[in-house]
């Protein structure tokens, strides 16, 4: 008998076989937040994700070896999906010049090399397709002295303020360029954009594409009426205000193998509510969530706000994990049960990342998705996003689990160092 250590499988080098992989809990009935979910033909082994992070640290949009170790370290200790930032379909729909993107085929080699690391340690990598139109290029948020404000990246600092694109020329506010109205021209081109880097992602490896709708970017500016003044089939009414967004997610299922899921993140509510007599708001979101399905969109990523200067956030712990609620509590009490939802926004604990995907009691237990009766609390998501506490701890799925006593398999690397019994961490 021959004894030696058994190498991944397909792996481009020597790196021990991960299986299960980190992050899969090895005992029976684990809390939901630990159980599997499978979305088309990908399994994911927890319902722990990490958010899409830009890192203004690309290099002409391809991704460098800072990437490769920044997303490694989330997925190889047990993120059952890793998401690469916000990554730019077309050169000017960059937020700022050191963005990813996917334009060309050189950048596909970098992201590859991503996603065979990540399969290589058993796990799952996802990408973020993007156009940032009225809010693109900006310097990187470090070279603003004040938070939250933003400087235009010049044509000498690699910028293209006088080639912003938006639904309409309004500024997003005084620190961003004065972006162009689109033509249909432009629309097609960023559509097709939108169809190429996908074609190009699925070139790479990637498991799992996400369309980025959210946070005042060139679609989520479409969904607005108040960013989106146009007259023509793109604006006015809420059917031609999604119909960008119709458009590409129709463009990107059609060039990606039918097993891939496919999510889309929208600001649910862009907080104006109160401020302007129409806005989108979370009404506007279900109504959009109800036809996503048939889109062939698996699950919705529930963010907010961004698309206005004067915003009025209602911000308490819960803000958004209470949106993402409400919206699957809309979708099922409906019947629609074929459209997951992701939650995200400062999740930082372990009992609230379980608490927002477990059902209450009385619950039948569908395929992927739990029905609630009338007395039955019903979860709030199916998944549940995090970024920022990934920055701050990348082992945080292996902390949960230890937080909420549930024993998960670590990488193999690292089973010496499990954290103490009885320690608070
Ligand atoms: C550094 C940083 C970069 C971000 N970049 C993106 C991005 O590329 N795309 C996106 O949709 N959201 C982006 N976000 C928002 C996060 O994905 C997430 O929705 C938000 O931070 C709230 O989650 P958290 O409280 O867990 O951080 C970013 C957030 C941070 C902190």
């Amino acid at each position: 008998m021959v004894y030696r250590s058994e190498g991944a499988p397909d792996a481009p080098y020597f790196t021990p076989v991960q299986s299960p992989p980190a992050g899969t809990a090895t005992a029976e009935h684990p809390p939901t937040l630990f159980s599997p979910l499978k979305i088309r033909d990908v399994t994911f082994q927890n319902r722990i994700w990490v958010a899409p992070m830009c890192t203004y640290s690309a290099d002409k949009g391809h991704l460098t070896d800072f990437h490769l170790v920044h997303l490694g370290a989330y997925a190889y200790r047990g993120a059952s999906l890793t998401i690469v930032e916000a990554t730019s379909v077309t050169p000017n729909g960059r937020i700022s010049p050191e963005d990813s993107g996917l334009w060309e085929d050189s950048q596909i080699a970098p992201l590859k090399r991503i996603a065979d690391f990540l399969h290589s340690q058993n796990q799952k990598l996802g990408i973020q397709l993007a156009h940032a139109g009225r809010k693109a290029s900006t310097l990187a948020p470090w070279m603003s002295k004040e938070r939250g404000k933003a400087i235009i990246a010049t044509e000498e600092a690699g910028g293209w303020p006088g080639n912003v694109w938006g639904a309409s020329p309004i500024k997003w506010g005084e620190n961003w360029a004065e972006p162009k109205e689109m033509t249909i021209a432009d629309i097609k081109e960023v559509v097709n954009g939108f169809r190429d880097s996908a074609i190009r992602s699925v070139k790479a490896g990637v498991d799992v594409i996400e369309i980025h709708g959210a946070h005042g970017y060139l679609v989520s500016s479409f969904l607005s009426p108040i960013s989106n003044r146009r007259t023509d089939k793109y604006g006015g009414s809420f059917e031609n205000r999604i119909r960008i967004l119709v458009e590409i997610i129709e463009a990107v299922r059609a060039v990606i193998p039918s097993g891939m899921p496919l999510l889309v993140r929208v600001s649910a509510t862009e907080w104006m509510d109160k401020t302007a007599p129409e806005s989108w708001d979370v009404e506007s979101t279900i109504k959009l969530a109800k036809l996503l399905p048939a889109l062939g969109v698996d699950l919705l990523d529930v963010s907010s706000g961004g698309n206005n200067e004067k915003q009025a956030v209602a911000m308490f712990s819960e803000y958004q994990i209470s949106i993402a609620g409400q919206i699957r509590a809309a979708l099922l009490a409906e019947g629609i049960t074929n459209l997951l939802i992701g939650a995200v926004g400062m999740i930082t604990e372990a009992e609230a990342a379980k608490e927002i995907v477990e059902a209450g009691k009385n619950v039948e237990k569908a395929d992927t998705i739990e029905i609630s009766d009338e007395q039955g609390a019903i979860a709030k998501a199916d998944i549940v996003l995090v970024a920022r506490q990934f920055l701050r701890e990348p082992e945080w799925v292996l902390r949960v689990a230890h937080n909420l006593g549930v024993p998960v398999a670590w990488p193999k690397q690292y089973q010496r160092a499990p954290f103490p019994k009885g320690s608070k961490i």
